[in-house]
């Protein structure tokens, strides 16, 4: 018998591919009438795969399984409601770490010292007249992080790498971790010269980096966003950078994607960039082979590869 499964949103290629050829396949994001859709299909859709699946969608859907999100992060899929429906819940971590913590040294190497506006200084014959201005380092200087988690180490090794001293926050103490632990985050925004983000998304962080946390990093601090827009109080933090309470920021996600405050685009003390941490052929490759593989299992009865419910 073969298996139907629902299709949420846009997957790579070869994501797509692997499922076409195990599943009848119905995608949602296509669909001109989506409610129509869901109908058509509703009695026989054992699965989904992709994000952005809520309560109500769940509902429609009596046959449904499991839900295979494609990311680490699954804040749009409603938890609680897929465990009220018995429905299992995956998500694609780990493969994604060494993804995470490369561009995230490369978005804080970009803000010190100011690499994408050195580029534009060499390509509009500026260079020619006087040299670029001094910037900062890394080197020396203290980094705090929010959720050292699997991303979050692999981020605080390569900080180590440049010379940083690392300290975090998170809701315990990891024992053998050798860096120094905050139960404040307030407290340790206040010890670090960067702090980079790669907590969880979702109710239980919104705006956790408040504006007093964000006076605690201070004129001189820059903060660095890989996890949620949603972690961070974002008018608060445009406001204190445009006025300089805040130092800088390297910003790969943002409260309401793909749309950035247009604030910050003037703004000197900012990189941009559009929530590409996990975007690279060969991370994203290795995401959507996850999520078949979560598939796979859960229809061979077999343990889930990476099950978040
Ligand atoms: C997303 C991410 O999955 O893994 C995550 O949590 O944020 C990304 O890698 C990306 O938005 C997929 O489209």
């Amino acid at each position: 018998m073969t298996i139907e499964i629902l299709q949420t949103h846009k997957l790579l290629d070869s994501c797509e591919q692997a499922l076409a050829g195990r599943y009848v396949v119905h995608k949602l994001h296509e669909a001109a009438d989506r409610d129509a859709l869901i109908a058509g299909v509703a009695p026989r859709v054992r699965a989904i795969a992709g994000g952005q699946v809520d309560g109500a969608l769940m509902d429609r859907l009596p046959k449904l399984e499991i839900i295979a999100n494609f990311g680490v992060g699954y804040d749009t899929v409603d938890i609680k409601a897929a465990k009220a429906r018995n429905v299992r819940v995956t998500n694609t971590p780990n493969v994604l770490n060494d993804a995470m913590a490369e561009i995230t040294i490369g978005l804080m190497v970009a803000l010190a010292r100011r690499i994408p506006q050195a580029d534009q200084y060499v390509r509009q014959g500026k260079w020619l007249k006087a040299s670029f201005p001094l910037q900062s380092e890394l080197n020396g200087k203290t980094v705090g992080i929010l959720g050292l988690g699997r991303i979050g180490k692999e981020i605080a090794v390569r900080c180590q790498a440049m010379k940083m001293r690392v300290v975090y926050h998170g809701r315990h103490r990891q024992e053998l971790e050798p860096y120094v632990y905050y139960s404040s985050l307030v407290d340790m925004a206040r010890d670090s010269d960067w702090l980079v983000l790669v907590a969880p998304g979702g109710r239980g962080t919104d705006k956790i980096v408040s504006r007093e946390a964000l006076e605690a990093l201070g004129p001189d601090g820059r903060l660095v966003n890989m996890g949620r827009g949603t972690l961070v109080d974002e008018a608060a933090l445009v406001e204190m950078l445009v006025s300089g309470k805040l130092g800088g920021a390297a910003l790969d996600v943002f409260q309401n994607e793909p749309n950035v405050p247009d604030a910050l685009f003037a703004l000197d003390n900012v990189v941009l960039s559009p929530h590409q941490g996990s975007a690279t052929h060969q991370t994203r490759n290795q995401m959507g082979a996850l999520v078949v593989q979560n598939l796979e299992a859960h229809f061979a009865g077999e343990p889930l590869p990476s099950a978040v419910v």
